[in-house]
């Protein structure tokens, strides 16, 4: 693949690759010496038109362990401002040779516009409620760690699935890798054709996660509800906020996982969260740097193939 746009284009081989790559950088990442060299010579440009705390910040830290040159376009001091297009703005940067362009955009499908306007690689770091294919092989990465397998597993995804895009690119990518998916939230908040999917739909927090193996907790996405209708979060805590209780339902080894940022009382109570024996939130965080590492690396090896070509 010349790009990584998001997990609905690869092939299950093509993830576990990734995955065993990324588990790679995830032992050298623990390691007393974490730098490779795998991006030397690169220029990387982050474009986040977006905020973000885990992303940005692992894929910089990503790009510098590998040795890219690595710059965080300041997007809002940038001339988008001055009405400078999405493409303008990627043009120019192109003109300036960059050799990975990793891009966060509000809208659904802009990073894919993006990709067809330039020479360089280009990584999907967020589109609307599109995909987030790091976020899912970082899940999938974890998963694997921490169940030693990805198929045969039962993952319930709890919460805003309707504004997600984290929760299209799990179901994409466990749907390839063979898990059994269910979908756990309020009728409002799950796309009327998500049955479709080859999911369960659970309107019922004890119902959608019992047995469960996996549990994925996703926030409140109220930037992208676009005036529509937002739960109180009072009652969404009451029903779908994961609590001692609800937890219960699931498998008594399941994992409890959230992609970030969290808001505690309202998906999640926090005693949940920190809770060693069953989270794995931190270690998200951790294989998030792993993945980045290894896309990137992947993406480059191609790029200097097509280029020698
Ligand atoms: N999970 C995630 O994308 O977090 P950020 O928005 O902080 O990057």
């Amino acid at each position: 693949q010349r790009h990584l746009l998001g997990i609905e284009q690869l092939a299950p081989d093509e993830i576990t690759t990734l995955l065993d790559l990324s588990q790679h950088y995830a032992e050298l990442n623990r390691g007393p010496d974490k730098h490779g060299d795998a991006l030397a010579g690169m220029t990387q440009v982050n474009m986040f038109f977006e905020n973000s705390t885990r992303t940005l910040a692992s894929f910089e830290i990503a790009g510098l362990r590998l040795g890219a040159d690595v710059m965080n376009m300041p997007m809002q001091a940038s001339s988008i401002k001055k009405g400078e297009t999405l493409i303008d703005t990627a043009l120019t940067l192109n003109a300036m040779h960059p050799d990975l362009l990793v891009v966060r955009h509000p809208h659904s499908g802009a990073v894919n516009l993006l990709a067809e306007k330039v020479n360089c690689a280009v990584l999907n770091a967020g589109d609307g409620r599109h995909e987030h294919p790091t976020q899912g092989l970082l899940d999938a990465l974890t998963i694997r760690r921490k169940k030693g397998r990805l198929h045969r597993l039962t993952v319930a995804i709890c919460g805003d699935i309707a504004h997600s895009r984290v929760a299209r690119s799990n179901i994409w990518l466990l749907g390839k890798m063979e898990s059994r998916l269910r979908l756990v939230g309020p009728p409002t908040l799950i796309p009327s054709g998500a049955a479709d999917w080859g999911v369960e739909v659970y309107h019922d927090m004890a119902e959608g996660l019992r047995g469960a193996d996996v549990v994925m907790m996703l926030r409140l996405q109220k930037e992208r509800m676009d005036g529509g209708f937002i739960p109180s979060e009072r009652e969404y805590y009451h029903r779908y906020g994961l609590d001692a209780e609800k937890l219960s339902h699931a498998a008594p080894d399941a994992i409890v996982m959230h992609p970030g940022p969290m808001n505690r009382g309202v998906e999640i109570d926090g005693t949940i969260a920190d809770d060693i024996n069953r989270s794995v939130i931190q270690e998200q965080v951790e294989m998030g740097v792993a993945v980045r590492m290894a896309a990137m690396d992947l993406l480059a090896q191609n790029l200097r193939a097509a280029r020698a070509a």
